[in-house]
C-alpha cells in the first residue's frame, strides 16, 4: 500500500468543433429551444466529424492530461476507458487508445455500459490501482453518442454529445491533492430504464433489425432516470461529505477555490476552520493564493463549527 496521497496528476479534455444548437435540433425533430431549456438546461452540444471515431476523441484528451500532468506516455503503467459507443465491439477501445498513444504493454481495459457514471467509476478503480501499487494510471472517459442515437427520436437524441475527458492518477506526494471519498452503488433492479438492445445474445444482430434501425434504439424511461439520478446524486454526495475527514477537507478545499471566501479583515471565523496545508489539486496550488476562510456573510463559518452538519456540494 503505497503511504500518501492519491489524487489527479493531470487533467485533459477535448470536444469536436462542430457546434449543435437547440435550434438546430428543431430542424430535424418536432422540439423547440424552450422545451429543451426548461427540461434540460442544455443549449449547445457538440457532435463529432464524420471522420472522427471514438479514439480519436479519446486520444485528444489523454494527451492533454499528459500534458498537464508534465508526464511522458511511457511513464503510464494502466489505462481504463469509460465509454458506451466503443472503437469497435470487440476489442475494447483502451487497447486501441494504448496503440495511438505509444504507451507501454500496460493493462488497458474499457469499463463499458456504465453510462454517465463510467468515468467516475474509472477514477474509482485508478485509485485503487494507484492506492495499492503506486501505478499511474490514464482515465478517460469518451462518448460518441451522435453516431449511434435515433437521429429522429426527439424524446433522447437532444440530451446527447459527443465529448472526451482524461485524469492522470496516481500517487501525488506529501501534501498534493487527493481523492477523499468515493461513493458508488448498481441497482441491478433498474438495469432496463436505459440502454441498447440490439446486438447483445438476448437480440443479436439482424439484417432486419438494423433496416428498422434497432442497432440506434436507445431506449429511455426518463423520467424514471431523472427520479434515480436526483435522488441517488444527492445521497451519494451526502454520504461521501459525511466520511471521516471529508467534511472539514470538502470545506476547506471549497473556500480555497471561491474568491468570495476571502476576506481581508480580521474574522472570527479564522479560527473555526482548521489552517493546516490544504488539499488541493495541482491547479489550485499553483494558481491561487493561500485563501482566507471566510464568507462575507460569516454564515459559512457558523455552520462549519457544527462539524456534524450534513454537507452536500
Ligand atoms: C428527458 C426529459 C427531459 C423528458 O422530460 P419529461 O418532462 O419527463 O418529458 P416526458 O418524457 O414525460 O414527455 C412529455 C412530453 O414531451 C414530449 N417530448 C419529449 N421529448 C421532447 C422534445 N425533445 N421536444 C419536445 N417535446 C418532447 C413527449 O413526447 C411528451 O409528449 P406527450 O405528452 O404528447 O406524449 C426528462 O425525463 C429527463 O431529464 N430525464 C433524465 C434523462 C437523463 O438524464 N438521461 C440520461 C442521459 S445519459
Amino acid at each position: 500500500m503505497i503511504d500518501g496521497p492519491i489524487g489527479l496528476l493531470g487533467l485533459g479534455a477535448y470536444v469536436p468543433d462542430r457546434v449543435m444548437t437547440n435550434d438546430d435540433w428543431a430542424e430535424y425533430v418536432d422540439t423547440s429551444d424552450e422545451w429543451i431549456t426548461t427540461r434540460t438546461g442544455i443549449k449547445t452540444r457538440r457532435v463529432a466529424a464524420d471522420d472522427e471515431t471514438t479514439v480519436d476523441l479519446a486520444v485528444a484528451a489523454a494527451e492533454r492530461a499528459l500534458e498537464d500532468a508534465a508526464m511522458a506516455v511511457t511513464e503510464i503503467d494502466e489505462i481504463i476507458v469509460a465509454t458506451d459507443t466503443p472503437e469497435v465491439y470487440i476489442p475494447d477501445t483502451a487497447p486501441f487508445l494504448q496503440q495511438r498513444l505509444g504507451a507501454r504493454e500496460v493493462p488497458s481495459f474499457d469499463l463499458a455500459g456504465s453510462g454517465c457514471a463510467g468515468f467516475v467509476l474509472g477514477l474509482d478503480v485508478a485509485r485503487s490501482r494507484a492506492l495499492s501499487g503506486g501505478k499511474k494510471v490514464l482515465v478517460v472517459g469518451v462518448e460518441l453518442l451522435t453516431r449511434l442515437m435515433d437521429w429522429s427520436d426527439r424524446a433522447t437524441c437532444v440530451l446527447f454529445g459527443d465529448a472526451a475527458g482524461a485524469a492522470v492518477v496516481g500517487p501525488t506526494g506529501k501534501g498534493g491533492g487527493e481523492f477523499l471519498s468515493f461513493t458508488a452503488g448498481t441497482d441491478g433492479a433498474q438495469a432496463e430504464i436505459l440502454g441498447l438492445e440490439a446486438g447483445g445474445t438476448r437480440r443479436p444482430f439482424t439484417f432486419e433489425g438494423a433496416e428498422r434501425g434497432e442497432h440506434k434504439d436507445i431506449v429511455m424511461k426518463g423520467r424514471e432516470v431523472f427520479k434515480e439520478a436526483v435522488t441517488r446524486m444527492a445521497a451519494a454526495s451526502t454520504r461521501s461529505s459525511r466520511r471521516p475527514a471529508s467534511v472539514w477537507k470538502i470545506l476547506r478545499w471549497w473556500c480555497h477555490t471561491r474568491p468570495t471566501c476571502g476576506s481581508s479583515s480580521p474574522s472570527r471565523s479564522s479560527s473555526a476552520f482548521p489552517t493546516t496545508s490544504l488539499p488541493s489539486t495541482s491547479r489550485t496550488t499553483a494558481t491561487q493564493a493561500r485563501p482566507r476562510y471566510r464568507s462575507p456573510s460569516g454564515k459559512l463559518a457558523k455552520r462549519a463549527k457544527s462539524p456534524g452538519a450534513t454537507w452536500s456540494f
